[in-house]
């Protein structure tokens, strides 16, 4: 019997149930060819529910999606919803109360895509930024005394568990081990200022370092790396870091890899469920335009395919985009691609379904 995966889907506000179909579309093609099986559910979280409803996650949808297998998120934010509404209501809120305690992004230049680095091409592009995603400074911790007053004190505190950080920093070598490409990882800190939490940080990086004598560790300074990203990023394998440090420099890898187009994530939870989703957001002033570029959605589903175990499938994915766009896309900005938003999706899926592996 074929295998069947449970698929959450919330395409979610703006254009992102446009790229998310697009998503589908070359999903529905690699289970036809590898022969194994999506069952799709889709959810209409986001911002036009919430205006409708004044609800943001209704009772029991947390656990309705623990019965997943994963969840395939196109974007979430409205232009109406006052910004934080959304955010911590649904992306957070998932990320916290389904443990998905890795952000997965992989940063790599794919053929043909402008990339703004000189001198700089997909031989230089290629690793892996994992981000703790349930600790740091996102938890909330932290408050107002005397707010509203001249002597008003604001706190915000960074979570950091010796069990958040060690779980993070062993899927970190078990990434570069599996990598096997330079197998080497650096951790991304602040040890000379932030010296409790990244002293956390460090020891366990080191002590869970022994466990691992193939993997080279690294150490950069996250103000440094900021800097390295863009003089020479193919010092870089396999990255890991906490929370916000992670936001911020996964951003600038988005850019070096050619623009949110084509940047994807994974929200996960080796255990649990896991979240894919293309990081653009929700891009309301392209929506129903059928101009947005779909490229990050479908990477995030070819990489929803690895985690799921349909490894194969997931790779053709990734290959099929990136002859996508080393012979037909001009560029990757929203409109300036030189097809619509569903003629990308149908290259990307009619080479799923006749490339060669
Ligand atoms: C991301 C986003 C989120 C974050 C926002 C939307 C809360 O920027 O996934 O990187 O800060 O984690
Ligand atoms: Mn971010």
């Amino acid at each position: 019997m074929s295998k069947a995966y449970k698929i959450a889907v919330v395409g979610g506000d703006g254009t992102g149930p446009e790229v998310v179909a697009e998503g589908l579309k070359v999903l529905n093609a690699a289970q036809h060819r590898f022969g194994f099986k999506l069952d799709l559910s889709p959810f209409d979280f986001g911002g036009e529910r919430y205006l409708k409803t004044g609800e943001v996650l209704p009772d029991g949808a947390v656990n309705e999606l623990r019965q997943f297998d994963a969840i395939y998120l196109g974007a979430i934010g409205h232009p109406d919803v006052k910004p934080g509404v959304l955010e911590k209501g649904i992306l957070l809120r998932l990320r916290f109360e389904l443990d998905q305690y890795i952000n997965l992004r992989p940063v790599k230049l794919f053929p043909g895509v402008d990339c703004p680095l000189k001198d700089k091409g997909p031989e230089h592009i290629d690793f892996v930024v994992i981000r703790e995603n349930t600790e740091g400074l996102y938890t909330g911790a932290g408050g107002f005394l005397k707010k509203g007053t001249p002597d008003e004190i604001a706190t915000q505190l960074s979570v950091n568990t010796r069990k958040g950080v060690e779980r993070c920093i062993r899927y970190a070598f078990d990434c570069a081990k599996k990598r096997n490409k330079d197998n080497k990882l650096t951790l991304c800190g602040k040890t000379n200022v932030l010296t409790y939490a990244f002293d956390l940080w460090e020891r366990t990086f080191y002590d869970v370092a022994k466990e691992y004598p193939g993997i080279k560790t690294d150490y950069a300074h996250v103000d440094a790396i900021t800097m390295w990203f863009v003089k020479n990023p193919e010092w870089f394998d396999v990255i890991v870091t906490d929370n916000l440090f992670g936001d911020i420099i996964t951003d600038l890898g988005a850019m070096i890899q050619g623009g949110l187009g084509i940047a994807a994530g994974g929200n996960i939870n080796p255990e649990g469920v896991s979240m894919f989703e293309p990081m653009g957001g929700s891009a309301p002033k392209y929506k129903g335009q059928n101009v947005i570029n779909p490229l990050a959605a479908i990477c995030a589903g070819g990489m929803m395919l690895q985690h799921l175990g349909e490894e194969n499938a997931g790779k053709l994915i990734e290959k099929a985009v990136m002859d996508v766009t080393g012979t037909k896309i001009k560029s990757l900005a929203a409109g300036k691609m030189g097809y619509s938003t569903t003629e990308v999706g149908d290259m990307v899926a009619q080479r799923v379904a006749d490339m060669k592996e």
